[in-house]
């Protein structure tokens, strides 16, 4: 019998295969997921999820936007504003990604697939897919909902400019309590100052 850091480490590499895919369409989303990870491990740890957690969260904000392998280029690529079309497309990147890690069949993948799908769940209820509120969205879905906002605020995107560091805060401070979770915004104005991942 496999133990479970084993078997996570299979899931790891098979779904790197396909971060490094994802890298060849999209260099930028690669990047960011790369940081993304980063800051949600140490959201993770100072909040003390336990060991299975923490495998599910690397998993998760490794490969959170790796759906958007199934986004066309003309969306995932376009250099201007999305319409509403294009936006619905464009959330579709959480149930792709929750689908691609459930194909792999492996044990712990489950876990990590319900990580991937909720990652743009919103804590007052009005995020995608599912509408889902509070302690109803998995724990690693919330800490990656807060580091990924503040690694994409932090770099240009087609549909907004980057902000610095004391802009983005700001932002985050009032979605807290509505797209994020509070009580895990605390816990990052504490680890986000001594981040290597902190914007300028
Ligand atoms: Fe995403």
């Amino acid at each position: 019998m496999e133990s479970n850091d084993d078997i996570f480490e299979v899931l790891r590499r098979y779904t790197a295969g396909l971060s490094v895919a994802l890298g060849y369409r999209d260099l930028m989303t690669r990047l960011h997921s790369e940081r993304v990870r980063g800051l949600s491990e140490a959201i993770g740890e100072r909040y003390g999820l336990d060991e299975h957690e923490v495998s599910a969260l690397r998993m998760g904000s490794s490969f959170h936007d790796i759906g958007k392998i199934g986004i066309p280029d003309a969306i995932l690529l376009k250099p201007s504003q999305f319409d509403d079309e294009e936006w619905a497309v464009m959330k579709r990147h959480s149930e792709i990604g929750e689908d691609i890690m459930l194909s792999t069949g492996l044990e712990g993948a489950q876990q990590a697939a319900l990580v991937i799908r909720h990652h743009h769940e919103h804590y007052d209820g009005g995020g995608y897919p599912d509408g889902l509120s509070g302690v109803a969205i998995p724990i690693c879905s919330r800490i990656i909902a807060i580091a990924d906002s503040y690694d994409a605020l932090s770099i240009t995107r087609s549909y907004h400019n980057a902000r610095n560091h004391d802009e983005i805060m700001e932002i985050m401070r009032r979605e807290a309590g509505k797209t994020f979770d509070p009580q895990l915004v605390e816990i990052f104005y504490e680890i986000i100052e001594h981040s290597p991942y902190r914007a300028a």
